[in-house]
């Protein structure tokens, strides 16, 4: 066991999994809330974590909550690992919470795949499109799986959600838990979701053979860079500090880098109120581990922004603890809520699994559809729990407890 490994400390039961170094313990002291969204603290809309949460669903027509029917129709990818077992406990939470929504279930995933060779089919992709909010628990076969090929789950159904619903803000709040590195940290990093490395630009020349040449190049457009900047602009506006940090790494990238740079200088003269600072990746890396204080709003193209999250989520508390919202902020259909954390095969079905990551991202949909009453409460027991953070209990446990608080 490693710390921060996800896992929790050594030697305990390993149901507060993500709880951080080894010995820790997160029963004391205090925690902030997974989005920052408390009440009356200035960030975004009416007490909204997001810069535009609170104004509900895309589309007037839309089914609301506390509206026609059932509710908000919410797409349930459970997905692979402890996915499914962590999405359950989010949708307890909601439940408790008091917020009507009707759950329709897709059954995506490597069992899916591997049955029927079906990664995401058109059709679904069609409906989807039509639903207020997607909650995803992880997509990935175990790492070392020869029975999917790598990237299938993840390119063909998570990374194809994030291209064709427009999702292009990936908001990733975290707070430093007690008996983490950095207890008391507050800062969300705004990962750009569609472009960059992750784009798929590239291929193989003579696959298999010794002159094979295997090409990833990264896409970033001005229109994408630009709209990711605008979004971390005025969130850092929103939020208390004010305080935006670009990460990039234009000492080595230097036409991306420059692209990313160049932007950032034009928008901040439209941004008086934020300061703004760089830091190359790897220097990011330093700080984020030995002075996460500084950051406030840290904005950054889409690999930077997934290895940055991964050390976030250990440096605030554990993985476990890590939610993500990945937005369409145009509102021109779904958004997508989902733990930072994958599959962790290695605990499935063992009970471990921590389910804070995926409430908090349920609370983000919350409060992404509106319902920012509801989202707050639920912060407010996540909160409440992590103050009197009770080691060796089960997912199960855990979301029934935070259910009870709710
Ligand atoms: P991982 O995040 O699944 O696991 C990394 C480590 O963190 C493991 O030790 C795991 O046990 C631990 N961990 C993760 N979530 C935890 C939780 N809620 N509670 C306690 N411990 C937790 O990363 P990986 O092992 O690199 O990937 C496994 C699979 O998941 C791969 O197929 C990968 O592609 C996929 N993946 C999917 C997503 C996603 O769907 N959003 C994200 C990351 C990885
Ligand atoms: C994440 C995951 C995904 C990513 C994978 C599963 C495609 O690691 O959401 O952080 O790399 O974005
Ligand atoms: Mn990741």
């Amino acid at each position: 066991m490693k710390p921060g490994d996800g896992r929790g400390p050594a030697g305990s039961s390993l149901s507060q999994g993500g709880s951080g170094p080894a010995g820790s313990s997160l029963s004391q002291g205090e925690s902030g809330p997974p989005g920052g969204s408390k009440p009356g603290d200035g960030r975004g809309a009416a007490g909204s974590s997001l810069p535009q949460g609170g104004s509900g669903p895309a589309g007037s027509s839309r089914s609301r909550g506390g509206g026609v029917g059932r509710g908000y129709r919410i797409a349930l990818i459970g997905g692979d690992g402890i996915g499914p077992e962590v999405v359950r406990e989010a949708l307890k939470v909601v439940a408790a919470a008091g917020v009507p929504i009707e759950v329709v279930p897709y059954d995506l995933g490597a069992d899916r795949f591997l049955q029927t060779g079906e990664v995401l089919p058109d059709s679904v992709l069609e409906e989807l499109r039509s639903l207020d909010a997607i909650l995803l628990g992880a997509v990935g076969p175990p790492i070392g799986s020869t029975l999917v090929p790598p990237g299938t789950l993840e390119r063909g159904l998570l990374l194809r959600l994030r291209f064709e619903l427009d999702l292009y803000i990936n908001l990733r709040p975290f707070t430093g838990l007690p008996g983490s590195i950095a207890p008391g940290a507050d800062f969300v990093v705004i990962r750009e979701n569609t472009e960059g490395s992750y784009a798929g630009e590239g291929g193989f020349l003579h696959r298999g053979t010794a002159q094979e040449i295997a090409t990833q190049g990264s896409v970033n457009t001005r229109f994408g860079v630009e709209r990711c900047l605008r979004y971390a602009f005025e969130l850092a506006l929103k939020r208390p500090r004010h305080d935006l940090t670009l990460v990039h790494k234009t000492n080595v990238l230097a036409f991306a880098g420059d692209l990313w740079q160049r932007v950032f200088t034009e928008l901040s003269a439209g941004f008086q109120g934020v300061a703004t600072s760089y830091n190359h990746v790897d220097a990011a890396c330093i700080y984020l581990v030995e002075d996460s204080f500084r950051y406030d709003v840290v904005v950054t193209e889409n690999l930077f922004g997934d290895i940055l999250t991964d050390l976030a989520g250990a440096v605030t508390g554990g993985i476990g603890f890590a939610a993500s919202a990945n937005l369409n902020p145009a509102r021109t259909g779904p958004s997508l809520f989902e733990p930072v954390h994958g599959a962790a095969h290695d605990i499935a079905g063992t009970g471990k699994a921590n389910p804070l990551a995926a409430i908090r991202s349920a609370a983000l949909m919350l409060d992404h559809l509106g319902e920012l009453e509801a989202a707050q409460r639920i912060d407010k027991a996540v909160r409440e729990e992590l103050e009197h953070f009770a080691p060796g209990r089960t997912t199960g446990e855990i979301g029934d407890a935070l259910a009870a608080q709710v």
